[in-house]
């Protein structure tokens, strides 16, 4: 495996929009719809607050996309010194399983704390328990708080060195 992020561009926005998760995990998202980058590139667009979207590249194959913005607390937007915020992550459905979700998180993990991030965050829906394994086993911590409609609120406290 090797995974990296690159930035969209007008080279590869296409392949990125067209990235999908199967169709019970839809629900996953918000707005409901298993091609998520599409709503992540115009969120990005439209808020204007420093967010990236990248795409997780295996060699040469797009195989799924972030969306994170630094500085930002969504629960508490007074508070958002040191704060990164992971709004999405999706591994396109035809490469669940093969540990790319794990590794990209490691990877945005290490690139946020280079970036002088202590605390990253993120949200998940309640029954999403794939997702749920994964973000606690990297260490994030179930926060007790929700946002949107119930969506669990958990932090990773990130270390320097
Ligand atoms: C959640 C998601 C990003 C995980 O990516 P992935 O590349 O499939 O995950 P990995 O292969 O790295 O596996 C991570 C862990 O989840 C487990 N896992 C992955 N798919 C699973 C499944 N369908 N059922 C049960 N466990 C699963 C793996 O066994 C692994 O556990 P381990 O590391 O303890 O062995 C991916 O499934 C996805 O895009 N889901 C839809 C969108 C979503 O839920 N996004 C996150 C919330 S915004």
């Amino acid at each position: 495996m090797a995974l990296r992020f690159e930035e969209i561009t007008g080279d590869n926005y296409h392949e990125c929009i067209a990235l999908e998760v199967s169709p019970d995990q839809a629900n996953c998202f918000y707005f409901k719809s298993s091609k998520p980058n599409i709503m992540s590139l115009a969120e990005a667009y439209v808020f204007k607050n420093g967010s990236l979207v990248l795409a997780i590249y295996n060699d040469d194959t797009m195989v799924g996309a972030l969306f994170y913005t630094p500085n930002t607390n969504p629960a508490d937007p007074e508070e958002s010194e040191g704060k990164a915020w992971l709004t999405r992550l999706m591994i396109d459905k035809r490469y669940q399983g093969k540990g790319y979700g794990r590794k990209a998180m490691e990877m945005l993990i290490e690139r946020v704390r280079k970036e002088g991030v202590t605390k990253l965050g993120l949200s998940y829906e309640p029954y999403n328990k794939v997702a749920e394994k994964l973000y606690l086993s990297l260490g994030f911590k179930n926060s007790g708080m929700t946002i949107g409609e119930g969506q669990i609120v958990a932090w990773l406290e990130i270390g320097f060195g």
